[in-house]
């Protein structure tokens, strides 16, 4: 059976329900993930509520077990459990899951890479068109959201085939994050490429771009065609001056995704800043009313906090072997260790395994990330699903960036046990 038809199998599962509980993750991709799942259920005429949650605990399991629940972007991680506790439901999940569940729609099953061929927005979404035909642009918002576009600086796979369906357009421009801002900030804090010599350097970039003769306070989005040109041509000189290899250079210059001349990236920088700060419910009405605008101001705040949480986990970085790692220690919450353990490791040039503990209401929240110079050479996934079940708790995620919960106090334990595992894997 393909992907299509498993995902016709559960919309007739879900179709047959009166009531279902939306359960997904608040990021996102989780958060489009929902408005497909919402708008697909209202269209049927099927009564639903969504709940939002950063992982499944057993807490959360015991709220839901008695619905009929459909998990989106989660659950994968849990198929032991929820048929231990038969819980009924479907699952649009993209994660890896070595368990087989019959109603979950799994594209790695299909040979369908999770991490970069769909997300679980994409597959929400194959399963609610089969209630009715609608464009797929929050299919693609998810993957955006999800980062699926950035291995091949592209929308690639199953993705690909979604953004046919949608009212999205594909650009040819610079990919550096930032276009609407003054230009000599878009240089100056670009994490992708990082541009050697003028990251983080404002007094840098200046004098470069008057060297080339750009005036630095104007954005990239109002350059004329012939800045554009010396601009981009003078950034890849000093890239291949530095030694970059033509992969690299080449991620300057891509595809971006725009929706009523809205980038998608910034729109999926809302719908997660607003997720992290508890407003995921409000982040699903302006998904489905595709007023993206009204969570501008959220943003702000949101940023805000970030800065301030960044600087706090700066200060606390410390050695544990092979690996480094911050707590929160109060001052960051369990909702945004992981978008702080992944800015840190995208932009202080960390080259370990990168370990973010928050406290929790019940437990420790972890946040792993890694550099992408161990990338494919480390799983933090299987790790950190091994350790923290070896204590008591639970975890999971991607090869890159993963997380777990463990019982309070645990964290030493947590740490020994995982840089072990790291190690073993780094010999291997
Ligand atoms: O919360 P964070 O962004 O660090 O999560 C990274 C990944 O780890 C996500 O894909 C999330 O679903 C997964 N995770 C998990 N179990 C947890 C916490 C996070 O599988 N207890």
């Amino acid at each position: 059976m393909g992907i299509k038809n498993k995902a016709r199998e559960i919309s007739g599962i879900i179709e047959k329900q009166d009531v279902v509980t939306i359960l997904s993750h608040n990021d996102a991709d989780g958060v489009t993930g929902a408005a497909i799942a919402k708008i697909a259920l209202e269209q049927k005429g099927i009564k639903n509520e969504i709940k939002f949650v950063n992982y499944l605990d057993k807490k959360t399991i015991e709220e839901i077990k008695e619905k009929f629940v459909w998990f989106i972007d989660l659950g994968n991680g849990n198929i032991e459990e929820i048929i231990e506790k038969n819980i009924s439901c479907v699952i649009s999940d993209h994660h890896f899951s070595r368990n087989f569940y019959e109603n979950s729609i799994n594209p790695f099953i299909y040979g369908i890479d999770g991490e970069l061929e769909i997300s679980a927005a994409g597959l929400s979404y194959l399963i609610s068109s089969n209630f009715f035909d609608f464009p797929s642009d929050l299919a693609i918002i998810g993957a955006i959201g999800d980062l699926q576009d950035l291995k091949h600086c592209r929308i690639v796979g199953m993705n690909r085939e979604l953004l046919a369906k949608s009212n999205i357009e594909v650009k040819k421009d610079i990919r550096i994050y930032g276009r609407e801002k003054p230009v000599y900030k878009m240089i100056a804090y670009s994490p992708d490429p990082v541009i050697p010599r003028l990251f983080k350097r404002i007094g840098a970039v200046i004098s470069f771009l008057k060297k080339i003769g750009i005036n630095y306070e104007k954005s990239w989005n109002e350059m004329s065609k012939e800045e554009k040109k010396i601009l981009l041509s003078s950034l890849i000189r000093l890239l291949i001056e530095k030694g970059f290899t033509y992969e690299q250079i080449s991620r300057i210059f891509g595809e971006i995704y725009e929706i009523d001349g809205k980038d998608l990236r910034d729109i999926t920088t809302i719908l997660n800043a607003m997720a992290r700060n508890g407003e995921a419910e409000l982040a699903v009405e302006i998904c489905i009313k595709g007023n993206f605008e009204k969570g501008e101001s959220m943003l702000e705040k949101y940023k805000r906090n970030l800065r301030e949480c960044i600087s706090f986990a700066k200060s606390r970085i410390e050695e544990h072997g092979k690996l480094l790692y911050f707590h929160g220690d109060g001052q960051i919450n369990e909702n945004l260790v992981g978008t702080v353990a992944g800015l840190l490791i995208k932009e202080e040039e960390i080259k370990s395994p990168l370990i973010g503990f928050a406290e929790t209401g019940d437990g420790i929240k972890i946040s792993a990330r890694l550099p992408a110079i161990l990338s494919k050479k480390v799983n933090l996934s299987e790790s950190i699903h091994k350790v923290a079940s070896k204590l008591g708790g639970g975890g999971g995620g991607h090869c890159s960036a993963a997380g777990a919960i463990i019982p309070k106090g645990m964290e030493n334990e947590f740490l020994s046990a995982f840089e072990e595992e790291i190690r073993n894997q780094l010999v291997l």
